[in-house]
């Protein structure tokens, strides 16, 4: 069960200790395992053995369903409950009154920052939104219909080279100079890629506007002398970016972690997080949600599109979760998002399209069995795409706003003395001393 207040502290057993006696029937012996928050620790199982030399039992655990890889304090999720806290600040109200510069603050540095540090903090990141102009001619050598992802995760990790001092991670100033690159860049890369796709100029960084309005300027700015953005939508972004921001142990977030671990620069790590977000199961769901709705097209398909969801031809993309068996938080305040956003751009279509799924869905017990919600990529492709974005650039946007976990994740990563390299074991199903066969035997 995800983590609970009261679970975590460990509710006293029949015998009042917090450990685990197991007992190996092969050999008859028992063995007590220490139980800490709700865990057992994976490497007290090797002393179970029947021969001495054996390496001892492992846990078999394939996609981590029930394995715990690191003490975290950045994001807390109660999946049953509909809980999601950034250092324990609860979403909503971060979507609600906070900025995504002042999250990103939040998540990194571990606590909300002062006006001061705040003040110093935007005018690093602001003072940071160029790239090297060799970026741009290297971002210029893409085909012109290169998905943008393609491009942002290869620029990602390009920017390794462009600062070889980032390889010092435990070196905390020339760290978080990364990090404030990281922050201020991915931005200006993801826009950049965006107008390469455009056949567009490039939009260099407008340091007067905020984070998301400064976004839309690299999106949309053509021959005005100074880009405009609408408030509602600029705010619109920024929520997103807010609701995006960290996830706990992601499949992003675990690549982040796992690649990070090796001690490689943060651009290479982050640039691996960018790669596993790409999928169609993570962050590249939501353009596969537009996909879907462009796809059904009418209320009216809706029927037939949930029949064959429930036949295994379809999967309702933006829903189901592996956390969250009850609504995703981030799902309920998109969709109050879009309200705002459709009142500047006018309502899409597809908007009844998705209600009408949502509302069947919550409804049918193949869904409600399954505890399958709508989850964050469920709305915010619709906004996304009232922005006026391509479906390619969703999931870049859901990048940007998550650069800022993956970065306090990995350093959370690597400051914490109980983390090494990430190297899992296996069990081997292959052959074994096999004699080579010459090429006229085979
Ligand atoms: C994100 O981990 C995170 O925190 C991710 C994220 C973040 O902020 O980082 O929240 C962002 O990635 C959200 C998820 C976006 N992905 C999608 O919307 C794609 C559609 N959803 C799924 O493919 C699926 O629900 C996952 C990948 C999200 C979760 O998969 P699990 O936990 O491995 O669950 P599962 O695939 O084993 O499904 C359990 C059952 C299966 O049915 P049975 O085999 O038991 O009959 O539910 C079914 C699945 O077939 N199922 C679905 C479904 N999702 C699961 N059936 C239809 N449509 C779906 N969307």
């Amino acid at each position: 069960m995800a983590t609970d207040t009261e679970a975590t502290q460990g509710a006293a057993g029949v015998s009042g200790s917090d450990t685990l006696t197991i007992t190996d029937n092969r050999t008859g012996q028992t063995y007590e395992v220490p139980i800490q928050d709700e865990t057992i620790r994976a490497t007290e199982l090797r002393q179970i053995k029947v021969n001495p030399d054996d390496f001892g039992l492992m846990t078999y655990d394939p996609a981590y369903m029930a394995t715990a890889s690191c003490r975290s304090a950045v994001t807390f999720i109660d999946g049953d409950r509909g809980i999601l806290e950034y250092r324990g600040y609860p979403i909503e109200q971060l979507a609600e009154k906070s900025t995504y510069l002042e999250v990103a603050y939040l998540l990194i540095h571990g606590k909300l920052p002062t006006q001061s540090e705040l003040d110093e903090w935007t005018y690093q990141v602001t003072m940071h939104t160029f790239v090297h102009e060799n970026i741009k001619e290297f971002m210029q050598g893409f085909r012109y219909d290169a998905h943008p992802m393609g491009m942002l995760l290869a620029a990602t990790g390009a920017m390794s080279t462009f600062y070889p001092e980032a390889s010092a991670v435990k070196d905390e100033e020339i760290r978080y100079a990364q990090v404030v690159r990281l922050i201020a860049k991915m931005p200006t890369l993801a826009a950049f890629s965006y107008r390469h796709n455009q056949g567009k100029p490039y939009v260099y960084p407008d340091n007067d506007l905020s984070y998301a309005g400064n976004f839309l300027s690299m999106i949309y700015k053509m021959t005005e002398l100074k880009y405009q953005p609408d408030p509602r939508l600029e705010h619109a972004l920024d929520v997103l970016f807010i609701l995006h921001a960290d996830h706990e142990q992601n499949c992003s977030t675990s690549a982040v972690r796992s690649v990070g671990s090796s001690q490689v620069d943060p651009y290479s790590a982050v640039a691996a997080g960018v790669a596993a977000l790409y999928g169609p199961l993570h962050g590249g769901a939501n353009e596969a949600v537009l996909r879907m709705l462009r796809r059904i097209g009418d209320v009216s398909n809706v029927p037939s599109f949930i029949e064959g969801v429930k036949s295994g031809n379809e999967r309702l993309m933006g829903f189901g979760h592996r956390v969250y068996k009850n609504f995703d938080p981030r799902a309920k305040i998109i969709k109050k998002a879009v309200e705002e956003v459709f009142e500047v751009t006018g309502k899409n279509p597809l908007l009844n399209v998705a209600t009408e799924l949502e509302k069947i869905a919550l409804e049918d017990e193949y869904f409600i069995s399954r505890k399958l919600y709508p989850n964050v990529d469920f709305y915010s492709g619709l906004i996304y795409e009232a922005l006026g974005m391509p479906v390619e650039m969703f999931p870049v946007l859901f990048a940007i706003g998550r650069t800022s976990g993956w970065i306090a994740q990995w350093l959370e990563m690597i400051d914490d003395s109980e983390q090494k390299i990430a190297r899992p074991r296996q069990i081997y199903t292959g052959g074994r001393r096999l004699d080579y066969v010459p090429i006229n035997g085979r």
